[in-house]
């Protein structure tokens, strides 16, 4: 019998996957969840195989769960240091890309500035790009562990309100998880202040208020998203004080919100400006185990995509 190579696939935006393989991709994480609760946490899954991390970015959630994530599986694990690299000295990201490929990398995680970076990589390379995030463009993994955290306490996505609220306009997680919900059945309300809400966005199946209270009301998800001011080049706020007036995620307005409500954020938080600081401490909140959980489904993301052989 013939063994094939499995075709490569890359996760670049939440559209690299089917309905079915993000379920299966969630319940798969369900037993990497359990692998991770052992005295040892590793399987052999991905023996044999080369993950390089590329980060442009700051991450400190994203990185080291993926690092954490690819040790785990029993692949070996690479820290691309790009201040430290030959781009210093003027390489291209196309040659860095195909150096390190040239030492036998399979599979790149990738972070960057630049929306359409990771698609843009990974038509240089053979091996698999999954997309740590590109600009405010997409973080498809980031939705997958919100989704995980979701499945898990819920049971499913069909008829359940999800409140995001923040800045929505430079949120790739809010983007990807548009995408991931929204297919899978759960309705999707996003609130900001108007300047912090791109144009046009109800196109993407979602309705949106700038009214928080309407948005909290009944919500069986709330996630605040943090205000970006990296990325904010002009003043789309007046101050910090008028946003946390009207739109933070606070107590009472949380009592607005089905009583078993999950309170969830991406991180890192900006304390005390999207969401109040007690209340992220709270017994609603995920925050924590949504980090727990980003292990457990990168482990069954990476497994899904590069782990095995096609026959
Ligand atoms: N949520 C998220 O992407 O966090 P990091 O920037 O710490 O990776």
């Amino acid at each position: 019998m013939t063994v094939k190579a499995k075709a490569v696939r890359h996760l670049i935006t939440m559209d690299d996957l089917t309905n079915d393989e993000i379920i299966m991709i969630l319940e798969e994480a369900k037993s990497f969840k359990e692998v991770l609760g052992r005295d040892i946490k590793k399987v052999p899954a991905l023996r044999g195989k080369t993950v390089v991390l590329l980060f442009f970015e700051a991450s400190t959630r994203t990185k080291i769960s993926f690092e954490l994530a690819a040790k785990r599986l029993s692949a070996d694990v690479v820290n691309f240091s790009a201040s430290t690299s030959s781009l210093k000295k003027s390489e291209s990201l196309k040659d860095t890309v195909r150096t390190l490929e040239a030492m036998a990398a399979d599979v790149f995680v990738m972070r960057h500035s630049y929306p359409g970076s990771a698609q843009l990589v990974a038509k240089y390379i053979k091996g698999a790009v999954l997309n740590g995030g590109d600009g405010a463009h997409s973080h498809p993994t980031q939705a997958l562990l919100d989704m995980y955290t979701i499945y898990e306490k819920k049971g499913g996505f069909k008829g359940l309100k999800v409140a995001i609220i923040g800045d929505i306009k430079h949120s790739r997680v809010v983007r990807s998880n548009i995408e991931g919900l929204t297919r899978l059945g759960a309705e999707v309300v996003l609130c900001g202040p108007s300047t912090l809400l791109p144009r046009y966005i109800e196109k993407f199946n979602v309705s949106v208020t700038y009214n928080v209270e309407e948005a909290i009301t009944d919500a069986d998800v709330v996630m605040g998203l943090r205000i970006q001011f990296e990325r904010q080049k002009q003043g789309l706020l007046p101050t910090i004080l008028e946003y946390a007036q009207f739109f933070q995620i606070n107590r009472e307005r949380l009592s607005l919100a089905k009583p078993d409500v999950l309170l969830m954020h991406p991180g890192p938080i900006n304390r005390g400006v999207e969401i109040e600081s007690e209340v992220a401490d709270s017994v609603y909140s995920v925050i924590d185990e949504q980090v727990t959980n980003g292990v457990a489904v990168r482990m069954s993301l990476l497994y899904f995509l590069v782990g095995g052989k096609d026959e």
